[in-house]
């Protein structure tokens, strides 16, 4: 008799842990490369501003460029509805700051979207909701989740929660924490489901996204939660390229001691903050303080990195080769 509770015990343990285990896994897209597997995308973030501060000039660009491309998807680095992300799912914000803006034929691909600290001051649920997405079908934004293509694979973390101070010092502000508590679990999950997905990729290139910066010499700097728990996962996976947006700049860091290279793209609206801090030379390969985005171009044997200005001017190029490989590793 003790044994069989101590079974039915174990069962309903292991039952339980393999349900959170799944329940916790990222949710996986598909995302078709062209015929001959290369990839283009832009990269803008930091925008949500009905069309103020250059919100507008920016997307014209993006408009520009996305068309010369002819690229695939677009990845919205986050702080996509400011001052406070969407009231709900009928927030006018979605088209005011959204629909309206981002016009241009070749911008009418799937958006991907992580969220800022911005956005969760608002309702987060509305912003992830399929509601939007049956508004505007290029919608797409959840936590944490992962786009598959034939050469690359994109891993997009949701960094808000790592960071301490939103929940020790939040001032004025009201967080939507609903989804995310409790907080240490939401975060090891996490960082455990992102390790596992990571090593599993067979993709030739790995391209982790979140709002907050891990390196950065904008006004935010670097993000220190992220550089302890975030970056030795994407280090020991060799990830190729860490893209944030959060401070409002177009900027480029190499590491001294890894390929991976860090990318902010946060200048799609209000921008020119200054103060810039001193960064290590040899790591800082460029710094523009005003508005912006990027375009990433990926075939086989290439990355290759494109920063523009509101006038669509290429201001700082950067590209990575890598051999052909026709093992698998
Ligand atoms: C818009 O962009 C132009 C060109 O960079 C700049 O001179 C101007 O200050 C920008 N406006 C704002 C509000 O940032």
């Amino acid at each position: 008799m003790p044994s069989l509770m101590l079974l039915s015990l174990t069962l309903a343990v292991l039952l339980g842990f393999t349900f959170v285990l799944s329940a916790a896994e990222l949710q996986r897209f598909e995302h078709a490369a062209k015929a001959d597997g290369s990839l283009r995308l832009l990269v803008v973030g930091d925008w949500g501003r009905r069309g103020a501060y250059n919100q507008t000039e920016v997307a014209l660009q993006m408009g520009i460029i996305g068309e010369k491309l002819d690229i695939d998807f677009i990845i919205s680095t986050g702080d996509n509805f400011y001052d406070a992300g969407l009231t709900g799912v009928d927030d006018p914000a979605f088209y005011e700051s959204f629909i309206e803006i981002y016009t241009a034929p070749s911008l009418q691909k799937q958006w991907y979207n992580v969220l800022g600290n911005h956005d969760y001051r608002g309702n987060v649920e509305a912003q992830m909701s399929p509601v939007l997405r049956e508004i505007d079908s290029r919608w797409l934004c959840l936590r944490s989740f992962i786009v598959n293509t034939e050469m690359a694979d994109f891993f997009f973390v949701d960094t808000t929660p790592f960071v301490d101070k939103y929940f020790n010092e939040p001032k004025d502000h009201e967080y939507d924490w609903s989804g995310i508590t409790p907080r240490k679990r939401y975060l090891s999950n996490l960082l455990k489901d992102l390790d596992l997905a990571l090593k599993e990729s067979a993709a030739k290139w790995k391209i982790v996204i979140g709002h907050h910066t891990i390196k950065s010499a904008g006004i935010h700097g670097v993000t220190l939660e992220l550089n302890l728990q975030l970056l030795p996962i994407l280090q020991a996976n060799k990830v190729d390229l860490y893209i944030n947006g959060h401070d409002h700049c177009l900027e480029h860091i190499s590491s001294s001691d890894s390929p991976l290279q860090f990318l902010t793209s946060g200048g799609g609206s209000k921008a020119w903050r200054g103060g810039v801090s001193w960064w290590n030379p040899k790591e800082m390969k460029f710094y523009y303080d005003g508005q912006g985005f990027m375009s990433v171009q990926i075939t086989q044997t290439e990355v290759f990195v494109v920063f523009y200005d509101v006038s669509g001017n290429v201001l700082h190029q950067w590209s990575r080769t890598k051999q052909l490989s026709f093992a698998v590793q």
